[in-house]
Protein backbone atom coordinates (compact mmCIF):
# COMPACT_ATOMS: atom_id res chain seq x y z
CA UNK A 1 0.00 0.00 0.00
CA UNK A 2 3.11 2.19 0.25
CA UNK A 3 3.36 2.26 -3.40
CA UNK A 4 0.05 4.59 -2.78
CA UNK A 5 2.05 7.21 -1.13
CA UNK A 6 3.77 9.95 -2.86
CA UNK A 7 4.91 13.37 -1.80
CA UNK A 8 2.26 15.83 -3.51
CA UNK A 9 2.42 20.13 -2.69
CA UNK A 10 -0.86 20.74 -2.40
CA UNK A 11 -0.76 24.53 -0.88
CA UNK A 12 -3.13 25.16 2.16
CA UNK A 13 -5.84 22.40 1.85
CA UNK A 14 -5.96 21.18 5.06
CA UNK A 15 -5.16 24.36 6.77
CA UNK A 16 -7.92 26.35 7.35
CA UNK A 17 -9.59 26.65 10.26
CA UNK A 18 -13.46 27.20 9.94
CA UNK A 19 -14.02 28.84 13.15
CA UNK A 20 -11.71 31.79 12.76
CA UNK A 21 -14.23 33.51 9.98
CA UNK A 22 -13.67 37.39 9.47
CA UNK A 23 -15.80 38.65 12.95
CA UNK A 24 -13.83 36.61 14.89
CA UNK A 25 -11.69 38.57 17.96
CA UNK A 26 -8.22 36.86 16.30
CA UNK A 27 -8.61 39.37 13.55
CA UNK A 28 -7.66 36.83 11.05
CA UNK A 29 -10.60 36.96 8.51
CA UNK A 30 -9.74 37.10 5.56
CA UNK A 31 -5.89 36.17 6.18
CA UNK A 32 -6.22 32.48 5.56
CA UNK A 33 -3.56 32.43 2.86
CA UNK A 34 -0.73 33.83 5.44
CA UNK A 35 -1.36 30.42 7.09
CA UNK A 36 -1.10 28.46 4.48
CA UNK A 37 0.37 25.24 4.93
CA UNK A 38 2.98 25.33 1.80
CA UNK A 39 4.25 22.11 1.76
CA UNK A 40 1.27 18.94 1.98
CA UNK A 41 2.13 15.27 2.62
CA UNK A 42 0.17 13.16 1.43
CA UNK A 43 -0.16 9.99 2.94
CA UNK A 44 -2.47 8.24 0.62
CA UNK A 45 -5.05 6.78 3.51
CA UNK A 46 -9.13 7.12 3.32
CA UNK A 47 -10.57 9.02 5.99
CA UNK A 48 -13.66 7.42 5.62
CA UNK A 49 -13.01 3.77 7.25
CA UNK A 50 -13.47 3.45 11.04
CA UNK A 51 -11.89 5.66 13.86
CA UNK A 52 -9.13 5.19 15.91
CA UNK A 53 -10.46 3.25 19.00
CA UNK A 54 -13.70 2.39 17.59
CA UNK A 55 -12.29 -1.15 16.04
CA UNK A 56 -13.64 -3.96 17.37
CA UNK A 57 -10.99 -6.50 15.82
CA UNK A 58 -7.07 -5.61 15.06
CA UNK A 59 -6.76 -3.53 12.00
CA UNK A 60 -3.12 -4.56 10.36
CA UNK A 61 -2.47 -1.30 8.73
CA UNK A 62 -1.25 1.15 11.75
CA UNK A 63 -0.22 3.22 8.78
CA UNK A 64 -3.69 4.44 7.91
CA UNK A 65 -5.31 3.73 11.16
CA UNK A 66 -3.82 4.83 14.33
CA UNK A 67 -3.03 2.61 17.25
CA UNK A 68 -2.56 2.11 20.33
CA UNK A 69 -3.01 5.88 20.61
CA UNK A 70 -6.19 6.49 18.69
CA UNK A 71 -7.62 8.86 21.81
CA UNK A 72 -6.04 11.99 20.82
CA UNK A 73 -5.90 15.04 22.73
CA UNK A 74 -4.99 18.82 21.30
CA UNK A 75 -4.29 20.25 24.58
CA UNK A 76 -3.91 24.28 25.18
CA UNK A 77 -2.15 26.54 27.88
CA UNK A 78 -3.77 29.32 29.19
CA UNK A 79 -2.53 30.50 32.77
CA UNK A 80 -0.27 27.39 33.46
CA UNK A 81 2.21 29.91 30.80
CA UNK A 82 0.60 33.19 31.86
CA UNK A 83 2.20 33.42 34.97
CA UNK A 84 5.43 35.27 33.95
CA UNK A 85 5.40 38.67 33.58
CA UNK A 86 5.02 39.17 30.62
CA UNK A 87 3.06 36.47 29.75
CA UNK A 88 3.51 34.66 26.62
CA UNK A 89 1.61 34.65 23.76
CA UNK A 90 -1.23 36.74 22.42
CA UNK A 91 -3.82 38.25 24.97
CA UNK A 92 -6.74 36.91 23.08
CA UNK A 93 -5.60 33.22 22.31
CA UNK A 94 -4.95 30.58 24.28
CA UNK A 95 -1.65 28.97 23.13
CA UNK A 96 -0.82 25.54 21.97
CA UNK A 97 0.67 22.79 24.21
CA UNK A 98 0.78 19.74 22.16
CA UNK A 99 -1.22 16.81 20.55
CA UNK A 100 -0.99 14.01 22.76
CA UNK A 101 -1.57 9.98 21.85
CA UNK A 102 -3.57 8.52 24.16
CA UNK A 103 -4.27 4.82 24.62
CA UNK A 104 -8.13 4.01 24.28
CA UNK A 105 -8.24 3.23 28.14
CA UNK A 106 -6.95 6.51 28.84
CA UNK A 107 -3.07 5.27 29.53
CA UNK A 108 -0.18 6.43 27.25
CA UNK A 109 3.43 6.00 26.32
CA UNK A 110 5.53 8.62 25.77
CA UNK A 111 9.36 8.88 24.49
CA UNK A 112 8.35 5.94 21.44
CA UNK A 113 11.35 6.20 19.19
CA UNK A 114 14.79 8.02 20.31
CA UNK A 115 15.85 7.79 17.47
CA UNK A 116 13.68 9.94 15.57
CA UNK A 117 14.45 12.66 18.27
CA UNK A 118 14.65 16.08 16.54
CA UNK A 119 16.46 19.17 18.42
CA UNK A 120 17.02 22.67 15.31
CA UNK A 121 13.16 22.48 14.27
CA UNK A 122 13.01 25.95 13.63
CA UNK A 123 15.85 24.75 10.30
CA UNK A 124 13.97 21.15 10.24
CA UNK A 125 10.19 23.34 9.33
CA UNK A 126 12.39 25.92 7.05
CA UNK A 127 14.24 23.16 5.00
CA UNK A 128 11.16 21.51 4.55
CA UNK A 129 9.54 24.88 3.24
CA UNK A 130 7.02 24.63 6.31
CA UNK A 131 7.22 28.90 7.23
CA UNK A 132 3.85 29.18 7.28
CA UNK A 133 3.49 26.62 9.85
CA UNK A 134 7.15 28.08 11.68
CA UNK A 135 5.79 31.29 11.79
CA UNK A 136 2.45 30.20 13.60
CA UNK A 137 4.10 28.69 15.93
CA UNK A 138 6.39 31.70 16.52
CA UNK A 139 3.05 33.72 17.64
CA UNK A 140 0.66 30.55 19.67
CA UNK A 141 3.36 27.93 20.16
CA UNK A 142 4.87 29.38 23.46
CA UNK A 143 6.81 28.51 25.90
CA UNK A 144 6.89 29.28 29.67
CA UNK A 145 10.36 31.50 29.42
CA UNK A 146 11.12 30.06 32.72
CA UNK A 147 11.08 26.38 31.44
CA UNK A 148 12.95 27.00 27.96
CA UNK A 149 12.94 28.28 24.71
CA UNK A 150 9.88 27.52 22.48
CA UNK A 151 12.33 25.44 20.18
CA UNK A 152 12.76 23.19 23.34
CA UNK A 153 9.07 22.84 23.74
CA UNK A 154 8.32 21.94 20.09
CA UNK A 155 11.35 19.19 20.04
CA UNK A 156 9.87 17.82 23.91
CA UNK A 157 6.40 17.76 22.42
CA UNK A 158 7.52 15.85 19.14
CA UNK A 159 10.07 13.58 20.90
CA UNK A 160 7.83 12.74 23.75
CA UNK A 161 4.38 12.19 22.19
CA UNK A 162 5.11 12.85 18.09
CA UNK A 163 7.29 9.38 18.30
CA UNK A 164 4.62 7.48 19.38
CA UNK A 165 2.39 7.98 16.30
CA UNK A 166 1.92 5.00 14.55
CA UNK A 167 0.80 6.64 11.27
CA UNK A 168 3.32 8.87 11.54
CA UNK A 169 6.38 5.78 11.61
CA UNK A 170 9.40 6.48 8.91
CA UNK A 171 7.94 3.20 6.91
CA UNK A 172 4.42 4.58 6.55
CA UNK A 173 6.25 7.78 4.79
CA UNK A 174 6.01 8.21 1.11
CA UNK A 175 9.59 6.48 0.02
CA UNK A 176 12.30 8.97 -0.45
CA UNK A 177 10.86 11.64 2.26
CA UNK A 178 13.74 13.45 3.90
CA UNK A 179 14.80 13.00 7.44
CA UNK A 180 12.71 14.76 9.52
CA UNK A 181 9.33 14.43 7.43
CA UNK A 182 7.53 12.68 9.73
CA UNK A 183 7.96 15.97 12.68
CA UNK A 184 7.57 18.57 9.96
CA UNK A 185 3.84 16.73 9.22
CA UNK A 186 3.32 16.22 12.94
CA UNK A 187 3.91 19.87 13.32
CA UNK A 188 2.00 21.15 10.92
CA UNK A 189 -1.15 19.34 11.64
CA UNK A 190 -0.64 20.17 15.02
CA UNK A 191 -0.61 23.76 13.68
CA UNK A 192 -4.28 23.22 11.36
CA UNK A 193 -5.94 21.24 14.30
CA UNK A 194 -5.36 23.99 16.73
CA UNK A 195 -6.53 26.58 14.03
CA UNK A 196 -9.74 24.85 14.16
CA UNK A 197 -9.97 25.38 18.38
CA UNK A 198 -10.53 28.77 18.96
CA UNK A 199 -11.01 28.61 22.86
CA UNK A 200 -10.69 32.13 23.69
CA UNK A 201 -13.35 33.18 20.59
CA UNK A 202 -15.58 30.55 21.63
CA UNK A 203 -15.11 31.85 25.40
CA UNK A 204 -15.84 35.00 24.20
CA UNK A 205 -19.05 34.73 22.12
CA UNK A 206 -20.48 33.06 24.65
CA UNK A 207 -19.81 36.11 27.07
CA UNK A 208 -16.39 35.09 29.11
CA UNK A 209 -13.48 36.31 28.95
CA UNK A 210 -9.96 37.17 31.21
CA UNK A 211 -11.07 38.72 34.32
CA UNK A 212 -9.01 39.60 37.56
CA UNK A 213 -12.26 39.33 39.63
CA UNK A 214 -15.31 37.27 37.84
CA UNK A 215 -15.55 33.82 38.63
CA UNK A 216 -17.06 30.87 37.05
CA UNK A 217 -18.57 27.64 37.88
CA UNK A 218 -16.97 24.58 35.91
CA UNK A 219 -20.48 23.85 34.40
CA UNK A 220 -21.02 27.18 33.12
CA UNK A 221 -17.18 27.43 31.14
CA UNK A 222 -17.92 23.40 29.68
CA UNK A 223 -21.81 24.31 29.03
CA UNK A 224 -19.90 27.18 26.79
CA UNK A 225 -17.65 25.30 25.28
CA UNK A 226 -19.92 22.77 24.73
CA UNK A 227 -22.04 24.98 22.72
CA UNK A 228 -19.57 26.45 20.58
CA UNK A 229 -17.87 23.24 19.31
CA UNK A 230 -20.63 20.45 19.94
CA UNK A 231 -18.00 18.36 22.33
CA UNK A 232 -17.07 19.01 25.68
CA UNK A 233 -13.85 19.63 26.61
CA UNK A 234 -11.27 18.50 29.38
CA UNK A 235 -10.55 21.72 31.93
CA UNK A 236 -7.26 21.74 34.25
CA UNK A 237 -7.19 24.60 36.97
CA UNK A 238 -3.67 25.36 39.03
CA UNK A 239 -5.76 26.09 42.40
CA UNK A 240 -9.14 28.50 41.23
CA UNK A 241 -7.20 29.59 37.87
CA UNK A 242 -7.82 27.86 34.96
CA UNK A 243 -5.03 26.64 32.89
CA UNK A 244 -4.94 24.02 30.37
CA UNK A 245 -7.56 23.01 28.05
CA UNK A 246 -7.66 19.39 26.56
CA UNK A 247 -10.15 18.92 23.23
CA UNK A 248 -10.07 15.65 22.52
CA UNK A 249 -10.65 13.38 18.97
CA UNK A 250 -10.54 10.10 17.60
CA UNK A 251 -8.73 10.06 13.94
CA UNK A 252 -9.92 8.76 10.98
CA UNK A 253 -6.55 8.14 8.55
CA UNK A 254 -3.31 9.37 8.68
CA UNK A 255 -2.19 12.08 11.20
CA UNK A 256 -0.64 13.25 8.42
CA UNK A 257 -4.13 14.37 6.72
CA UNK A 258 -7.02 12.32 8.48
CA UNK A 259 -10.37 13.92 10.03
CA UNK A 260 -10.31 14.44 13.44
CA UNK A 261 -13.68 13.40 15.04
CA UNK A 262 -14.21 15.43 17.98
CA UNK A 263 -15.36 13.57 21.05
CA UNK A 264 -16.67 14.64 24.49
CA UNK A 265 -13.64 13.95 26.84
CA UNK A 266 -13.63 10.84 28.59
CA UNK A 267 -11.97 12.74 31.37
CA UNK A 268 -13.56 14.46 34.32
CA UNK A 269 -12.46 18.32 34.35
CA UNK A 270 -9.87 18.97 36.93
CA UNK A 271 -11.32 21.95 38.39
CA UNK A 272 -13.17 22.99 41.54
CA UNK A 273 -16.86 23.28 40.88
CA UNK A 274 -17.30 27.20 41.17
CA UNK A 275 -14.90 30.03 42.28
CA UNK A 276 -13.21 29.61 39.15
CA UNK A 277 -11.25 32.35 37.66
CA UNK A 278 -10.18 32.95 33.91
CA UNK A 279 -6.85 35.11 34.72
CA UNK A 280 -6.03 38.34 32.75
CA UNK A 281 -3.02 38.22 30.93
CA UNK A 282 -0.51 40.55 30.32
CA UNK A 283 0.71 41.58 26.16
CA UNK A 284 -0.68 42.24 23.22
CA UNK A 285 -3.60 41.29 21.17
CA UNK A 286 -2.29 39.51 17.93
CA UNK A 287 -3.30 41.32 14.89
CA UNK A 288 -2.73 39.82 11.49
CA UNK A 289 -0.16 42.03 10.56
CA UNK A 290 2.13 40.76 13.59
CA UNK A 291 2.50 37.44 11.53
CA UNK A 292 4.46 36.57 8.73
CA UNK A 293 2.72 36.91 5.57
CA UNK A 294 5.18 35.44 3.70
CA UNK A 295 3.70 32.38 1.57
CA UNK A 296 6.69 30.44 0.65
CA UNK A 297 6.54 27.26 -1.68
CA UNK A 298 8.79 24.20 -2.08
CA UNK A 299 8.88 21.84 -5.14
CA UNK A 300 9.71 18.54 -3.51
CA UNK A 301 10.93 15.27 -5.13
CA UNK A 302 8.42 13.03 -5.56
CA UNK A 303 5.37 11.87 -7.85
CA UNK A 304 1.95 13.54 -7.27
CA UNK A 305 -0.61 11.09 -7.09
CA UNK A 306 -4.46 10.91 -8.10
CA UNK A 307 -5.47 11.32 -4.51
CA UNK A 308 -4.64 14.72 -2.62
CA UNK A 309 -4.84 16.82 -5.48
CA UNK A 310 -7.88 18.73 -6.29
CA UNK A 311 -9.01 19.36 -9.59
CA UNK A 312 -9.65 23.12 -10.40
CA UNK A 313 -12.92 24.51 -8.73
CA UNK A 314 -15.92 25.59 -10.29
CA UNK A 315 -17.26 29.32 -10.58
CA UNK A 316 -21.28 27.87 -10.34
CA UNK A 317 -21.82 24.63 -8.11
CA UNK A 318 -24.23 22.19 -6.67
CA UNK A 319 -23.41 20.49 -3.68
CA UNK A 320 -24.66 17.03 -3.35
CA UNK A 321 -24.76 14.97 -0.22
CA UNK A 322 -22.93 12.06 -0.14
CA UNK A 323 -24.90 9.80 2.29
CA UNK A 324 -23.92 6.24 3.04
CA UNK A 325 -22.23 5.64 -0.55
CA UNK A 326 -25.82 7.12 -2.54
CA UNK A 327 -26.32 10.98 -3.35
CA UNK A 328 -29.10 12.29 -1.22
CA UNK A 329 -30.16 15.83 -2.22
CA UNK A 330 -27.89 18.61 -1.04
CA UNK A 331 -27.75 21.67 0.26
CA UNK A 332 -30.72 24.82 -0.46
CA UNK A 333 -29.85 28.36 -0.73
CA UNK A 334 -30.20 29.21 3.50
CA UNK A 335 -27.26 25.63 3.57
CA UNK A 336 -29.85 23.44 4.60
CA UNK A 337 -29.92 19.51 3.52
CA UNK A 338 -32.63 18.61 1.24
CA UNK A 339 -33.92 16.46 -1.53
CA UNK A 340 -36.29 19.65 -2.92
CA UNK A 341 -34.44 21.16 -5.90
CA UNK A 342 -31.07 22.53 -4.90
CA UNK A 343 -29.30 25.72 -4.98
CA UNK A 344 -26.70 27.04 -7.24
CA UNK A 345 -23.90 28.40 -5.28
CA UNK A 346 -20.97 30.57 -6.38
CA UNK A 347 -17.87 29.65 -5.62
CA UNK A 348 -14.91 32.23 -5.46
CA UNK A 349 -10.94 31.16 -4.60
CA UNK A 350 -9.31 28.06 -5.09
CA UNK A 351 -9.31 24.62 -3.75
CA UNK A 352 -6.86 26.02 -1.12
CA UNK A 353 -9.60 28.68 0.02
CA UNK A 354 -12.61 29.77 -1.07
CA UNK A 355 -16.02 31.61 -0.05
CA UNK A 356 -19.26 30.29 -1.27
CA UNK A 357 -22.55 32.00 -1.75
CA UNK A 358 -26.12 31.30 -2.75
CA UNK A 359 -28.84 33.63 -4.02
CA UNK A 360 -29.61 34.21 -0.03
CA UNK A 361 -25.97 35.55 0.63
CA UNK A 362 -22.48 33.85 1.64
CA UNK A 363 -22.30 30.89 3.27
CA UNK A 364 -20.82 30.77 6.58
CA UNK A 365 -20.19 27.92 9.58
CA UNK A 366 -20.81 29.33 12.84
CA UNK A 367 -20.78 27.66 15.85
CA UNK A 368 -20.43 24.27 13.92
CA UNK A 369 -23.43 25.28 12.04
CA UNK A 370 -23.71 26.06 8.31
CA UNK A 371 -25.94 28.73 7.03
CA UNK A 372 -25.89 31.13 4.05
CA UNK A 373 -27.70 34.29 4.44
CA UNK A 374 -27.42 38.26 4.30
CA UNK A 375 -25.99 38.28 7.52
CA UNK A 376 -23.94 35.28 7.82
CA UNK A 377 -20.23 36.06 7.35
CA UNK A 378 -18.29 34.06 5.11
CA UNK A 379 -16.26 31.16 6.37
CA UNK A 380 -13.21 30.03 4.23
CA UNK A 381 -13.27 26.79 3.01
CA UNK A 382 -11.45 24.01 1.04
CA UNK A 383 -12.15 21.68 -1.11
CA UNK A 384 -10.73 18.16 -1.05
CA UNK A 385 -9.95 15.67 -3.80
CA UNK A 386 -11.45 12.02 -3.08
CA UNK A 387 -12.53 9.52 -5.22
CA UNK A 388 -12.70 11.52 -8.18
CA UNK A 389 -14.87 14.18 -6.38
CA UNK A 390 -14.33 17.22 -4.87
CA UNK A 391 -15.56 17.27 -1.61
CA UNK A 392 -16.32 20.39 0.71
CA UNK A 393 -14.19 20.66 3.72
CA UNK A 394 -15.04 22.96 6.53
CA UNK A 395 -11.78 23.15 9.26
CA UNK A 396 -10.22 21.01 6.55
CA UNK A 397 -12.53 18.26 7.73
CA UNK A 398 -14.99 16.61 4.69
CA UNK A 399 -17.52 15.40 8.01
CA UNK A 400 -21.16 17.17 7.80
CA UNK A 401 -23.60 15.80 9.86
CA UNK A 402 -27.66 16.11 10.66
CA UNK A 403 -30.04 14.48 13.05
CA UNK A 404 -31.70 13.24 10.31
CA UNK A 405 -31.71 12.18 6.70
CA UNK A 406 -34.10 14.93 4.30
CA UNK A 407 -36.83 13.83 2.15
CA UNK A 408 -39.44 15.67 1.10
CA UNK A 409 -40.01 18.70 2.06
CA UNK A 410 -38.35 18.36 5.23
CA UNK A 411 -35.03 20.45 5.64
CA UNK A 412 -32.07 19.36 8.12
CA UNK A 413 -29.73 21.97 9.51
CA UNK A 414 -26.34 20.73 8.38
CA UNK A 415 -23.01 21.03 11.05
CA UNK A 416 -19.72 20.24 10.69
CA UNK A 417 -18.00 17.50 11.63
CA UNK A 418 -19.54 13.79 12.54
CA UNK A 419 -21.40 15.13 15.67
CA UNK A 420 -24.46 14.45 14.60
CA UNK A 421 -26.65 10.81 14.04
CA UNK A 422 -26.77 11.21 9.87
CA UNK A 423 -23.33 11.80 8.66
CA UNK A 424 -22.04 12.67 5.11
CA UNK A 425 -19.57 14.28 2.89
CA UNK A 426 -20.69 17.29 0.42
CA UNK A 427 -19.41 17.09 -3.34
CA UNK A 428 -18.80 19.99 -5.29
CA UNK A 429 -21.08 19.65 -8.62
CA UNK A 430 -20.19 21.70 -11.18
CA UNK A 431 -23.30 23.35 -13.42
C1 LIG B 1 -7.82 -2.23 17.19
O1 LIG B 1 -6.69 -2.37 16.33
C2 LIG B 1 -5.45 -2.31 17.03
C3 LIG B 1 -4.36 -2.34 15.99
O2 LIG B 1 -4.37 -3.53 15.29
C4 LIG B 1 -5.34 -3.44 18.03
O3 LIG B 1 -4.15 -3.36 18.75
C5 LIG B 1 -6.52 -3.38 18.98
O4 LIG B 1 -6.50 -4.50 19.83
C6 LIG B 1 -7.82 -3.37 18.18
N1 LIG B 1 -8.94 -3.24 19.09
C7 LIG B 1 -9.86 -4.19 19.21
C8 LIG B 1 -10.97 -3.89 20.18
O5 LIG B 1 -9.82 -5.24 18.61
Amino acid sequence: MIVNFALSFIFASLALASPLTSSNPLGLGGQFDVFARNVAISSGCSTTGTASCHNTSAVSNTCCFEAPGGLILQTQACARFWDTDPSTGPSNSWTIHGLWPDNCDGTFSENCDPSRDQSAITSLLESAGATSTLSFMQTYWKNDPDDGSDEELWSHEWDTHGTCYSTLEPSCLPSGSPSGTDAVAFYETVVRLFQTLPTYTWLANQGITPSSSTTHTLTSLENALAAEAGVTPMLTCDGSNLNEIAWYFNLKGSIIDGTFVPIDSPEDSDCPSSGIKYPLKTGSPVSTTSVSSTTTTTTTTGTPTSTGTPGPLPTKAMIVAIHNGAQVGGLLTLGTWSTQTLATMTLAGSTSSFTMTSSKGSCGVSGGELTCGSGVSATSFTAISSGGSLLLASGGSTAFSSSAVPSGETVETVFTGSGKAQTYTLAIVST
